[in-house]
């Protein structure tokens, strides 16, 4: 099944996060741990205007611990680029942001003279939460349109940091449909957008070939499935998802399975890793440009 989630006004949208990036003197990404590459906006990398960049890889609870090691070794290669693991829950975490926002504008941050940072990223990698605990405050959800609203508020840090209150909403490139799936696991992309059976199906597959032991201790299996399909039937029998005459209920199995993976419940997993992406990623440029030539 294809996943396809095409949101409008694109180009206003860009013209906006242009002019707030030429407004701010740190630009703050927000990354899901999990999946930082598929997560990831390729806008931003080319309107970035060679200001410092804070790759944050957030919901580092979540992932596994030495992927993302990997991922911050992969990211802090590139020039300009600097990247933090934390939980944007924990505000013990995030004060190592607001240390490197300070070391990498070392001539902001006095009376008259602040520091201007603001956070950019696709929905639901935890913008909002960040900007709260950043803030030490409750603020309202920002909804998901793709724009940057130009009344945004700042919110002094009282640290010499101003940031503004809303972020910066990008959209995820759904073109590549294995980078969709992992979105729909992760739970970047609503229920709308997704055929919860088949992104069970993803999960299961990737779960069994990467993490079969975290699968099998979590759901008690004696041994793994053979397959995709009863790798689900046999979580569904686990979880009690049946229908009358003791079948499994397919899709609320993998609804039930998706919402333990989202949250953590099975083991701390990473669905990328930085060598196997670059090597998919020139795999899927070469496979179109050959389409484009034939
Ligand atoms: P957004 O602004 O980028 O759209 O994301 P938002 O902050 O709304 O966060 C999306 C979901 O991710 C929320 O869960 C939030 O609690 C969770 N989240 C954010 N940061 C972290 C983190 O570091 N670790 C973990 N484990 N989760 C994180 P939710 O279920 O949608 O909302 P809620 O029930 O938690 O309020």
């Amino acid at each position: 099944m294809t996943i396809r989630w095409y949101p409008g006004h694109m180009g206003k949208a860009q013209e906006q996060m242009a002019e707030a990036i030429r407004r701010i003197d740190v630009i703050i990404e927000v990354l899901d741990a999990r999946l930082p590459s598929s997560s990831s906006n390729h806008q931003l990398e080319e309107m970035h205007r060679n200001k410092p960049r804070i790759k944050v890889l957030n919901k580092n609870d979540l992932a596994d611990p030495v992927v993302t090691r990997a991922w911050v070794r992969n990211f802090e290669r590139e020039s300009g680029v600097h990247a933090l693991p934390l939980s944007a829950k924990q505000h013990s975490e995030t004060k190592q942001l607001i240390k490197l926002c300070q070391r990498l504008a070392p001539n902001r941050g006095r009376p008259g003279w602040p520091l201007r940072a603001m956070v950019f990223g696709i929905p639901n990698v935890g913008k909002s939460t960040l900007i709260n605990t950043l803030a030490g405050k409750c603020m309202a959800k920002v909804g998901d349109k793709p724009a940057i609203t130009t009344c945004a508020q700042q919110i002094d840090l009282r640290n010499g940091i101003i940031l503004s209150d809303t972020p910066g909403l990008l959209w995820p490139d759904m073109s590549d449909q294995i980078v969709a799936y992992r979105l729909a696991t992760s739970g970047a992309i609503g229920a709308s957008a997704l055929d919860y059976t088949c992104v069970g199906l993803f999960a299961a597959e990737f779960m069994m070939q990467r993490y079969p032991e975290l699968i099998r201790e979590h759901y008690k299996l004696s041994e793994l499935p053979d397959t995709a399909a009863a790798m689900l039937e046999a979580i569904g029998r686990r979880l009690g998802c049946l229908i009358t005459g003791g079948g499994v209920d397919i899709h609320r199995a993998s609804e039930a399975f998706l919402r333990e993976l989202r949250a953590g419940k099975i083991g701390r997993v990473s669905f990328e890793e930085p060598d196997q992406e670059a090597v998919r990623m020139a795999d899927a440029e070469e496979e179109a440009e050959k389409r484009d030539n034939a």
